[in-house]
Formats: C-alpha cells, structure tokens, sequence
C-alpha cells in the first residue's frame, strides 16, 4: 500500500499514518507490531513510558522490511528532563530497540512544574546534531511551549503530537501548527475508549461511502492535514485503518464531525499546563 508522506520542516518525511503502541506489552507488542508492518505501516510510535522499545525492536529485527523504510519514534519522559538525563534516556531507548538512530524523537509532556523541557529541547538539538536521532519534535505542548523552545535555540519542532480526535478536535493548536511549520500529529486519533463512532455524523458518513465509523474518523483527521497515529492489536482493524485514502469527505461532512467537539473532550483531562508525567 502506498501511504502519502508529509515533508517536514527539516526536509525529511513522514507516512502520512503511523502506528500507536501504548499498552502493547511483551508477546502481544511483538505480534501487534509484527502485524502492522506486514499490513504496511511504516511509521512506529512508542515511548520510554509504554515500556515495550524493546518489544518494538525485536518485531523490526524479525520483519522483512528493510530498517530503513521504518520510522521509529521514541519519547523522553518527565523523570528524564535535565539536560544529561535526556542524552542518557535517548541512549538507553536506542539500546533497548537496538537501533544506532531514532527518526523522530520528541518530548512526552512538556512538565511545565518542573521547568526543564527547554533543557530537553536542547538535549534533542544537539543528539540530531550527533546523528542520534533524525528529526526533533514534541508533544502535549502549547503554543506557549513551543514559542519558548525556539526563541530559545531557532529550531522548530518538526512535530508536536497531541490529544486530537472529533471531541477534541483542537483548530487552535492546528492552525498555530500550520503558522509555525510543525506537523500535527494526532494521538488517540480515533477517541479510544470514547471513540465517537454512534455520533451521526460519523455514521451517516460510514454508511454513505460504505466504510466504517473508524475510517471516517481516520479521513477526517488526513484532509486536515493531520498525521493520526490509530494503535490496534487486531490485524484486520489494523488494514482497516490504512485503508482510508478510497474515498473524501465533503466540507460539510467535515465540519460537522468538528462540529462534535465539547469543552470537556479531552479523553483524561491531560491539560499540558497542568498534568505532570513523569
Ligand atoms: N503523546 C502522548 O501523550 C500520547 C497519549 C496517548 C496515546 N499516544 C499514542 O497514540 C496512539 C494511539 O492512541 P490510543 O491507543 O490511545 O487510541 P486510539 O488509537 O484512538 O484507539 C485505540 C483503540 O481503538 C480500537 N480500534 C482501533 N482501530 C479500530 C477500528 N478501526 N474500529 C474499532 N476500534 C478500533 C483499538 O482496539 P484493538 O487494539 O483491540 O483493535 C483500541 O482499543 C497510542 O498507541 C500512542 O502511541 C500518545
């Protein structure tokens, strides 16, 4: 399957759909992300936090697909923000996935509380400097954050991943994403556990283009302009997921599937000013 790929604003690209990983673990993380390459995902996001990088390399070692069409995606967690622990983590991740660079590396939480992700930042600048890692980004991060990160060394995120799905759908952070260059990455892109599959205007659409509610809500995320990276341990849902560039929303059915987002959308409250994770 030919995936479309967003170019980034450091001149590389990304699969214009990834593949999530959190609560992946052990033989099932394996099998999950086994699965998904076979089934032509070329874009794995996992973290320090979800506790399967190794689990995640073990299925690249084992996959015929040559490690160079995979792009790996790890994140640096709260507990590792000083400057040397960010240097240490990455270094760790890489060992855990036994892989000498990952293509994207971001910051999990910008952890405001405790004022380092701008040292995180600079950690990541100079690990692409290294060839440790190909391309920066961030995720949960504000406007705010994101301001701070660049007027602090000129280098703008290539991506910030965020809570983004019909009840919370975020055009604010999108549209400072499209003036600052950065890449909208989409996490829980379908809504997880409250995934708004019922809603009618998610439904109307399935039955009209004779796909499911979950595909509808993977195209609406893609004529944003958004990079949705959907997590399924089952094959079949894992090939439904890629399968989503057969047919196109129109511009009312895209606004009224915007049109379902609600003030208190967010899946668990995780406010980036506020949450800490560490
Ligand atoms: N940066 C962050 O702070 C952050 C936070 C949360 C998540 N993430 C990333 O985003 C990824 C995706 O988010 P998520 O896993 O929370 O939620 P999600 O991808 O929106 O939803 C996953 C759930 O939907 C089910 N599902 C998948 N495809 C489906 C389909 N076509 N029809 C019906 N159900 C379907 C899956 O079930 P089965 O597995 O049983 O098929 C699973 O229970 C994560 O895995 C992680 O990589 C990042």
């Amino acid at each position: 399957m030919d995936i479309p790929r967003y170019t980034l604003n450091d001149g590389h690209d990304l699969p214009a759909i990834g593949f999530g990983t959190a609560g992946l673990r052990g033989d099932d993380a394996v099998a999950a992300v086994t699965s998904a390459l076979e089934n032509g995902y070329r874009l794995l996001d996992t973290a320090v936090n979800y506790e399967n990088e190794a689990e995640v390399g073990e299925a690249i070692r084992h996959s015929a697909v040559p490690r160079e069409e995979i792009m790996v995606t790890s994140k640096i967690p709260g507990r590792h923000h000083a400057y040397d622990d960010a240097i240490r983590s990455t270094k760790e991740s890489l060992e855990r996935l036994g892989l000498d660079h990952l293509d994207l590396h971001l910051i999990h939480w910008p952890n405001p509380g405790r004022d380092l992700y701008h040292e995180t930042w600079r950690a990541l600048v100079d690990l692409r400097k290294e060839g440790l890692v190909r391309s920066v980004g961030v995720s949960n991060f504000t406007e705010a954050h994101l301001r701070r990160v660049i007027d602090e060394t000129g280098v703008t995120p290539a991506v910030n991943q965020i809570e983004l799905h019909p009840y919370w759908p975020q055009p604010e952070m999108q549209q400072v994403h499209d003036d600052l260059g950065v890449v909208t990455e989409s996490w829980s892109p379908l809504g997880k556990r409250q995934a708004p599959f019922t809603e009618p205007p998610v439904a109307e659409a399935a039955e009209r283009y004779g796909v499911t509610p979950g595909q509808v809500i993977l195209r609406w995320q893609l004529q944003q302009g958004n990079l949705p990276i959907p997590k399924s341990a089952t094959p079949s849902r894992q090939r439904e997921n890629l399968d989503v560039f057969g047919f196109e929303l129109s511009d009312d059915e895209m606004a009224a599937i915007s049109g379902l987002g609600r003030p208190d959308g967010r899946l668990f409250g995780g406010d980036p000013d506020t949450h800490e994770e560490m």
